[in-house]
C-alpha cells in the first residue's frame, strides 16, 4: 500500500487487497441486480459511454432535465442501501461519523469514459468525496479547481481508493480510457468505480 499525494487527491494505492475486493463485488452483486445500471443521457442530449445506478438514500442521475439527485431509480423503485463493507471503507478512510448519503457506481465497459468535470450537485462541499477502483484499470485525469490549465494523471488499479477533500474537493477529474481486461476480478471485464458522497 502506497499513498500518494497529487495536487490535494489523496491516492491510497492498492488499499484493498484481492480479497477485499472480491467481497465488495458480492456485496455489489445485489445492488446491481435491484437497480439495473442505466446509460444517462447529458443533458444536452448525448449518451453518456458509461453505464451507471446507485445504492443510498439519494442516486445521482442525468438527463435532459440536467443533472440531479433523485431519491429513486429511473425504474420507479428506491435505490438499494449501500452495502456495509462500503460503508465500513468510508468510515476507515475519511474517519467520519457520518455516512454517505449516495454510492454511485459507475461501470466502464470497452471504450467508455469520463470527461474532466466537478463533483458540484452536493450541498456542503466541506465533506470529502471518496472513490474507489475495482477491475480494470483506468487512466485517471486529475485538473484544477477551476477549468482549463495543466493537467496530471495516474493510472487507477483495482483496490486503489481516491480521496478528494480540501481543495481537491471541487477540482476537474475524469477517466481517459481504460485498460479493457486488464483485470479478472469482473468475470466480463471492465472497469466498477464507487464513488460516495454526502448530498445533503
Ligand atoms: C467520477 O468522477 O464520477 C468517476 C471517477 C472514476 O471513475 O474514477
Ligand atoms: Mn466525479
Amino acid at each position: 500500500m502506497t499513498r500518494l499525494m497529487i495536487r490535494d487527491f489523496v491516492v491510497l494505492k492498492s488499499h484493498l487487497d484481492p480479497a477485499a475486493q472480491a467481497g465488495l463485488i458480492e456485496a455489489l452483486r445485489p445492488v446491481l441486480k435491484a437497480a439495473p445500471p442505466f446509460s444517462p443521457q447529458t443533458p444536452s442530449g448525448k449518451k453518456m459511454s458509461v453505464r451507471m445506478t446507485s445504492a443510498g438514500a439519494l442516486g445521482w442521475i442525468s438527463d435532459r432535465t440536467g443533472y440531479r439527485y433523485a431519491p429513486q431509480h429511473p425504474g420507479g423503485q428506491d435505490w438499494p442501501a449501500i452495502p456495509d463493507p462500503v460503508l465500513r471503507l468510508w468510515a476507515e478512510v475519511t474517519g467520519l461519523e457520518r455516512r454517505p448519503d449516495c454510492c454511485l457506481i459507475n461501470y466502464y465497459g470497452e471504450g467508455a469514459r469520463m470527461g474532466l468535470h466537478q463533483d458540484k450537485d452536493e450541498a456542503d462541499f466541506s465533506w470529502p468525496v471518496v472513490s474507489v477502483s475495482l477491475g480494470d484499470d483506468g487512466l485517471f485525469r486529475i485538473g484544477n479547481p477551476t477549468r482549463g490549465g495543466r493537467t496530471e494523471s495516474v493510472w487507477l488499479s483495482s483496490g486503489d481508493v481516491v480521496v478528494m477533500g480540501g481543495p481537491a474537493r471541487l477540482s476537474y477529474h475524469g477517466v481517459d480510457r481504460i485498460r479493457y481486461k486488464s483485470s479478472r476480478l469482473l468475470p466480463r471485464g471492465g472497469r466498477l468505480n464507487l464513488t460516495l458522497r454526502v448530498v445533503t
